[in-house]
């Protein structure tokens, strides 16, 4: 009997121990990448387009788009200067997803890294993004390359806009599958 309970102590002991040695090494590895994006709406080279739903110009609700659906192609930058280092672009769709007096989207889309020891990987993030607020936060969902099976958080805040065009920090928390 205290045969076994010394043993069952002992494989508790080993367990712990290797979650802990796995939690320290996911805080080790847990990387936080920033950049900055480009959304430019305006101009004759747009990099978002919208692609359905209703114009921005009417009153009310529809004010905001509702229902829109916009195609995205954005750089993304190293410092807000459109022109700093390309870190790679965010490749996919928002939809205006707010029936309130709010502009709110739905962002389903793909960072793909071009640069750096991250080219050539991606991070798949769906989430809300009440643009209005200073500070918004999606979850990363997945990925590929280096970032596979990863999770995580990003963080966005509007840097600047220019009319229709805007400069968009953001701030992601990756979490390393393993
Ligand atoms: C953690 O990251 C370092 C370099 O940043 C890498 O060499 C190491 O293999 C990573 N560890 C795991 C378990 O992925
Ligand atoms: C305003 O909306 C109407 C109907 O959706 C459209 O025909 C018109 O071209 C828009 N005007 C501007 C300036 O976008
Ligand atoms: C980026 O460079 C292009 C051409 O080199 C220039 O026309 C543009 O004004 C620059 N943009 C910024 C934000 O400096
Ligand atoms: C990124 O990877 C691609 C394909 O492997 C390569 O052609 C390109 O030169 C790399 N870019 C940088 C900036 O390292
Ligand atoms: C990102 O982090 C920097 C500091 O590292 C901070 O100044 C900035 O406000 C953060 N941006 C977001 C969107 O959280």
């Amino acid at each position: 009997m205290a045969y076994i309970k010394t043993l069952s102590l002992f494989v508790f002991v080993l367990v712990v121990a290797f979650l802990a040695s796995k939690s320290e090494a996911r805080k080790r590895n847990t990387t936080h990448i920033q950049f900055y994006m480009h959304d430019v709406l305006g101009g004759s080279n747009p990099s978002a387009v919208r692609v359905a739903g209703q114009s921005m110009n009417s009153t009310g609700s529809a004010m905001f788009g509702f229902g829109s659906i916009y195609v995205m192609d954005n750089s993304l930058t190293a410092t807000p200067d459109a022109n700093s280092t390309l870190i790679g672009r965010a490749q996919g769709l928002y939809a205006m997803s707010s029936q309130e007096n709010e502009l709110s989207l739905l962002m389903t889309l793909t960072y793909n890294f071009v640069s750096g020891i991250y080219n050539g990987s991606s991070l798949s993030i769906v989430g809300r993004n009440p643009v209005m607020n200073e500070v918004r936060e999606m979850p990363v969902v997945g990925g590929t390359g280096v970032f596979r099976l990863a999770r995580g958080f990003a963080l966005a805040k509007t840097h600047s806009m220019d009319q229709v065009d805007a400069i968009i920090g953001y701030n992601v928390t990756i979490i390393p599958y393993f």
